[in-house]
């Protein structure tokens, strides 16, 4: 489905009924990632997945990107589709980053936090270097180098060598990104405010869910932001990497779907 917004028209996909729940897509990928939620969680909840701008089927806008802007992105989706009951957002990385941007701006719209795969640092020196070099190999067309040297780190070793038709799935969904995408994201992340000062000031239910096996993202990081929440859950998905959803979809799901019945069915809100 699409819907026109004021900047761009948006991609999203929309099943179940009840609480919203939205998915937000890391980088560089897209809705597509969240297949194994839209089957296993429709009967729990209305799921939504959105394409954030320059991904997916949605429209590109000229970098740069902030995470600011996407949550912006976010919030117009919500408005266009006359949702103002709350919502509970799911962001994995980088869509863990928007949901941080999400809370600042629009804390009134949220429900419950799902954070997953994603941390509250900042980019470090080096990090804010390694996205300008990405920008640059992008620019120059050799967006199938930052995808190789991406793919292996974010599946565990073992996902990478024996489920090749899930790391084509990945590839193919990586290569539906617009250039303007990959220069929007990498302007984003190596921008993004620090979030450490965020999370002592979360107040709705909030579960961090990270890959025991993460290669990008420490596992030490969620320990860390789930201790500086109050009142947050952990459930750490063993045998998953960064895509922790689609290489542990049964006990990913389970998670959620306890999550959102235990903590926001019973109105602890
Ligand atoms: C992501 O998965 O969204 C990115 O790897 C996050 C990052 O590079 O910081």
């Amino acid at each position: 489905m699409k819907i026109k917004l004021p900047d761009f028209s948006l991609a999203y996909d929309d099943a179940g009924q009840g609480l919203p729940l939205v998915f937000v897509h890391g980088y560089p990928l897209n809705r597509r990632m969240w297949q194994p939620q839209m089957r296993g969680l429709q009967d729990t909840a209305r799921i939504l997945a959105v394409d954030l701008r320059g991904h997916g089927d949605s429209q590109a806008t000229p970098a740069p990107y902030s995470m600011d802007l996407f949550a912006d992105d976010l919030n117009a989706f919500l408005e266009a589709l006359g949702i103002d009951q709350k919502v509970v957002l799911c962001g994995l990385s980088m869509g863990g980053y928007i949901t941080f941007a999400f809370y600042r701006k629009y804390p009134h719209r949220l429900a419950g936090l799902i954070l997953t795969a994603t941390r509250a640092a900042p980019d470090t020196p080096a990090q804010r270097e390694a996205r300008d070099q990405a920008a640059e190999t992008a620019r120059q067309g050799n967006t199938a180098s930052i995808f190789n040297s991406m793919l292996p780190r974010l599946l565990t070793p073992k996902t990478y060598a024996e489920k090749p038709a899930l790391v084509a799935r990945v590839r193919k969904i990586m290569e539906q990104v617009s250039l303007e995408g990959i220069l929007g994201d990498l302007s984003a992340m190596k921008e993004r405010p620090d979030s450490t000062p965020t999370l002592a000031r979360i107040d709705i239910p909030t579960l961090f869910l990270p890959g025991a096996n993460d290669q990008i993202i420490p596992l030490q990081e969620a320990q860390e932001m789930h201790t500086a929440v109050h009142g947050s859950q952990l459930e750490i998905i063993p045998e998953a990497g960064h895509l922790l959803n689609l290489e542990n979809p049964p006990l990913f799901n389970r998670a959620v779907r306890r999550f959102l019945r235990e903590t926001i069915d019973h109105g602890k809100v």
